[in-house]
C-alpha cells in the first residue's frame, strides 16, 4: 500500500548573519514534527533552506567587499554556516533550497510572467514607506508610529515605477479562508490578520524594485527584480519542481501540510501567500502554524546589540538533543517565550538527567544487579503494576492528540507524567527489598520488565525530539529497531520477558548549575562587548544650516529651568508625556512633549530641564501645552536618538538661561 504523505517546511533564512538560536527552534520543531510522521510511517518531505536575495543582503555584501553571493555562500555553507548548524543540531531535512539555485530562479521567472500574462501583476508607480531591513513595503496608514509595524525601525520614502499584485482582488477570498477553515493557527492569530491588515482594506502589494540589483530579474523588463517575498513564497514550490525540471516532486507533495513560521512573518503567509497561490489557480497549503518568539531578558534578540544566543556553544556543551528538548519542551509553541541558561540547565538537570537518567540508569543498574542483566521469567501483573501500565498503553494516544495540534510541548509532559509514573512506582515496588527473598525474585522480575517496557514506549515517543538519546536507551534496555516503532509504542508487553538489559553511560549527566551559568555570563559578556566593539555606533548630528538670528532677536527667547513635580503618559498617544512643571511662577506650567519611545515618565520626575516658556499655547489631543522643553537630537545607526537637556538640581526653578 502506499504510504500516506506529509510535506512540511521551516521559512527559509536571511543569511544576513549567522543563526540564533531563535532560527534553531523553527527548525527543530519542524524537525520533531517530521520525525514524529516518519515514525508513524508517513513519506515525509521537510523542506528548509535560505532566503538570499534583497537589498539588505546587497548592502551587507558591499560592507564586507564581496559580492552578494559569496556573502551568502559563506554563511550557508562555511564553517559554522546555516548547513552546518542543522547538521549539529541533528536537523533531518529532505531537501535544502537556496532561492538563488538556478532552478529556483527559473521558477519564479515563470510564476512572475504567468500573473503578468493573466493581469493580476499590473505596472504602476510605488510611492509609499519601505522598512529596508524587513524588505517590506508599507502604506502611511500601515506605519506604527511612523516606523515599520513589525520591526519598529525607520522607514524611507519610496517612488518608482514598480510592478503590483493584485492582492485587493483576493481580499475576500482571503478573509473567509481566515475566518472559516482552520487554515491559520493558533486561532489567535487570525484575529490579528483580519483585524490589523483585512478590516482596514487590503492594498495591491507592489512585486518588483528598480533601486538594487540583488534579486531574480523580471525576465520581460530586466530593470525590475522580483520583490524578495514573492520570490521566496514560492520556494515551497519551486523546491518540489514547480514549472522546473530539477525535481518531479511536485504532484507528491504539493499541497503542503503546514508551515511553520515566526509570528511576525504570519501576514505574508496567510494573506499574500493564499492570494498569490489562488492567482495562480494552485491549491492552497494546509495549515499555517505562527509560532511565538523566543525573548531573551523580555526583548527580541539583535545581532548588533549582542544579545543573540548562539545555539553552536550551547549543542556544543550540553549536546544537540539536550538543546532540542529544552527548546520544545520548555515553550508552548505558539506564544513567546523568555529564553534563559538558569531555565536551560534546570531542563536538563530536572527532566533529562534526574527523570528519564535516573530511571533509565536504576533499571539497567538493578537488572544487572539483581540478575546479571537478564531478567528471569516475570510473573504475572500485580494490582501494583495497573496503574503505571494503563498510564504508559494510553500515552501514545494521548501523545498524538497533542502532537496533531502542534502542541509538542504537552505532548512531551504526557511522556513526562508516565517517567514520573514510573519513578514513583519503584519506590512504592521497592524492588531492593523484593531481591533479598529468592521468592519474591519473579516480582522483582516483573518489576524491572514494567519498568525497561515504560521506557521502551517513552523512548519511541521521545525519537522526534531527542534521537540520539533513545538509541542509546534502546541499546540499553535491548530494545531492537522492530520493537520500538509507532504500532508497538501503544502496546505494553513487548520485550521479551526474559530481557537482557546493561547499565550504560549515564545519558545526562547532572551539570553544575552555578559553575557552568557563571561561564556561560562570561561567554555572553564577551559576546556583547565583541559586538558592540563591531557595531560602534554611527553617529550623525544635523548639520547647520539655519539662518542667523540677531542678538535682539535670540534674547526674545525665554529659557528657564524648570522641575519636574509630575509626569505621565497621555492617554491614547503612544509619543506623548504630560509633564506638570515648576517654573518659578508658583503655578504649575502644563508641557506636552513627544518623548515616550525614550523615556518612562516617572524616571523623570524631579529632574531639573530647560524649557522655553515664552511660546504661544498649543493643543495637542486636546490638552494645552505651555512652551517645550529642550533636548538634543541626532542620529545613531539610523534612528533618531535624543536627549532631555537636564541640568544641575541646584539650578532653582525659574532660574533664567541666557
Ligand atoms: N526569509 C524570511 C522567511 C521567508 S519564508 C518564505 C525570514 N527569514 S528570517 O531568517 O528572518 O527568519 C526566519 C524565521 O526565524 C522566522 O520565522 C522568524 O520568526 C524566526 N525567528 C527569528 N528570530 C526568532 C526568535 N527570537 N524566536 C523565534 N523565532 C524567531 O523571515
Amino acid at each position: 500500500m502506499e504510504k500516506k504523505r506529509f510535506y512540511i517546511t521551516t521559512p527559509i533564512y536571511y543569511p544576513s548573519d549567522k543563526l540564533h538560536i531563535g532560527h534553531t527552534y523553527c527548525t527543530v520543531a519542524t524537525d520533531a514534527m517530521a520525525r514524529y510522521k516518519r515514525l508513524q510511517g508517513y513519506d515525509v518531505m521537510f523542506l528548509t533552506g535560505t532566503d538570499e536575495h534583497g537589498q539588505k543582503i546587497e548592502t551587507k555584501a558591499q560592507e564586507a567587499g564581496v559580492t552578494p553571493k559569496q556573502f551568502v555562500d559563506n554563511i550557508v555553507e562555511g564553517p559554522k554556516g546555516v548547513k552546518d548548524l542543522w547538521k549539529l543540531m541533528n536537523v533531518s531535512y529532505d531537501r535544502f533550497i537556496r532561492t538563488t539555485d538556478e532552478y529556483h530562479v527559473e521558477s519564479v521567472q515563470k510564476i512572475f510572467k504567468k500573473m503578468y500574462e493573466k493581469g493580476d501583476i499590473y505596472k504602476g508607480k510605488y510611492k509609499g514607506k519601505y522598512c529596508t531591513p524587513c524588505e517590506s513595503f508599507w502604506t502611511e496608514s500601515q506605519l506604527k508610529d511612523g516606523c515599520c509595524p513589525d520591526c519598529g525601525r525607520p522607514v524611507v520614502d519610496a517612488e518608482e515605477e514598480a510592478y503590483f499584485f493584485r492582492l485587493s482582488k483576493y481580499a475576500d477570498r482571503v478573509r473567509d479562508l481566515l475566518e472559516n477553515t482552520d487554515f491559520l493557527q493558533p486561532r489567535s492569530r487570525v484575529n490579528e490578520m483580519i483585524h490589523n491588515f483585512i478590516d482596514p482594506g487590503l492594498e495591491d502589494l507592489c512585486v518588483s524594485r528598480t533601486s538594487f540589483s540583488w534579486g531574480i530579474p523580471v525576465d520581460f523588463d530586466s530593470k525590475h527584480v522580483v520583490y524578495v517575498w514573492l520570490d521566496a513564497l514560492f520556494n515551497y514550490t519551486t523546491a518540489l519542481g514547480f514549472l522546473n525540471e530539477t525535481y518531479s516532486d511536485y504532484d507528491k507533495f504539493w499541497p503542503a501540510d503546514v508551515h511553520f513560521v515566526g509570528k511576525e512573518i504570519v501576514r505574508f503567509h496567510s494573506i499574500i501567500w493564499p492570494a498569490m497561490l489562488m492567482s495562480m489557480d494552485m491549491p492552497l497549503p494546509k495549515h499555517v502554524y505562527g509560532h511565538g518568539w523566543l525573548l531573551l531578558d523580555g526583548g527580541k534578540m539583535s545581532k548588533s546589540k549582542g544579545n543573540v544566543v548562539d545555539p553552536y556553544v550551547l549543542a556544543e556543551r550540553y549536546s544537540a538533543d539536550a538543546l532540542r528538548f529544552f527548546l520544545l519542551r520548555t515553550f508552548p509553541f505558539g506564544t513567546d517565550g523568555n529564553f534563559s541558561n538558569e531555565l536551560l540547565i534546570n531542563t536538563i538537570n530536572v527532566d533529562l538527567a534526574n527523570d528519564l537518567g535516573n530511571l533509565l540508569s536504576r533499571t539497567t543498574a538493578m537488572a544487572d544487579k539483581y540478575f546479571g542483566g537478564t531478567l528471569s521469567e516475570a510473573q504475572a501483573e500485580g494490582d501494583e503494576d495497573a496503574e503505571l501500565i494503563a498510564m504508559a498503553s494510553a500515552l501514545r494516544d494521548k501523545y498524538e492528540a497533542q502532537m496533531e495540534k502542534y502542541q509538542m510541548q504537552n505532548a512531551l509532559s504526557e511522556v513526562f507524567n508516565v517517567i514520573a509514573r514510573a519513578n514513583k512506582y519503584i519506590d512504592e515496588t521497592a524492588p531492593w527489598v523484593l531481591a533479598k527473598d529468592e521468592a519474591t525474585k519473579p516480582r522483582l522480575a516483573r518489576v524491572l520488565y514494567n519498568l525497561a517496557e515504560t521506557l521502551r514506549i517513552c523512548g519511541t515517543l521521545l525519537l522526534p525530539f531527542i534521537p540520539d538519546t533513545c538509541t542509546k536507551i534502546f541499546e540499553q534496555i535491548g530494545a531492537d529497531a522492530d520493537l520500538t516503532t509507532w504500532e508497538k509504542a501503544a502496546a505494553f508487553g513487548v520485550l521479551s520477558k526474559t530481557a537482557t538489559l546493561h547499565k550504560g553511560e549515564n545519558i545526562f549527566p547532572r551539570i553544575d548549575a552555578a559553575k557552568e551559568i557563571a561561564e556561560l555570563e562570561e561567554l555572553e559578556n564577551a559576546q556583547k562587548a565583541k559586538a558592540q566593539a563591531a557595531v560602534a555606533p554611527a553617529i550623525e548630528v544635523e548639520p547647520q544650516t539655519t539662518e542667523d538670528v540677531d542678538f535682539d532677536t535670540f534674547c526674545k527667547s525665554d529659557f528657564r529651568a524648570v522641575k519636574v513635580k509630575a509626569c505621565e503618559a497621555v492617554a491614547k498617544s503612544k509619543k506623548l508625556l504630560r509633564f506638570t512643571l515648576d517654573d518659578g511662577t508658583g503655578t504649575d506650567r502644563q508641557i506636552l512633549s513627544g518623548i515616550h519611545k525614550w523615556y518612562e515618565p516617572e524616571a523623570l520626575v524631579g529632574k531639573t530641564l530647560v524649557a522655553i516658556v515664552n511660546l504661544p499655547p498649543r493643543k495637542m489631543m486636546g490638552l494645552d501645552s505651555n512652551g517645550m522643553l529642550l533636548s538634543a537630537v541626532h542620529t545613531e545607526n539610523g534612528e533618531e536618538a535624543l536627549n532631555l537637556i537636564m541640568v544641575d538640581d541646584k539650578i532653582p526653578a525659574g532660574a533664567k538661561l541666557c
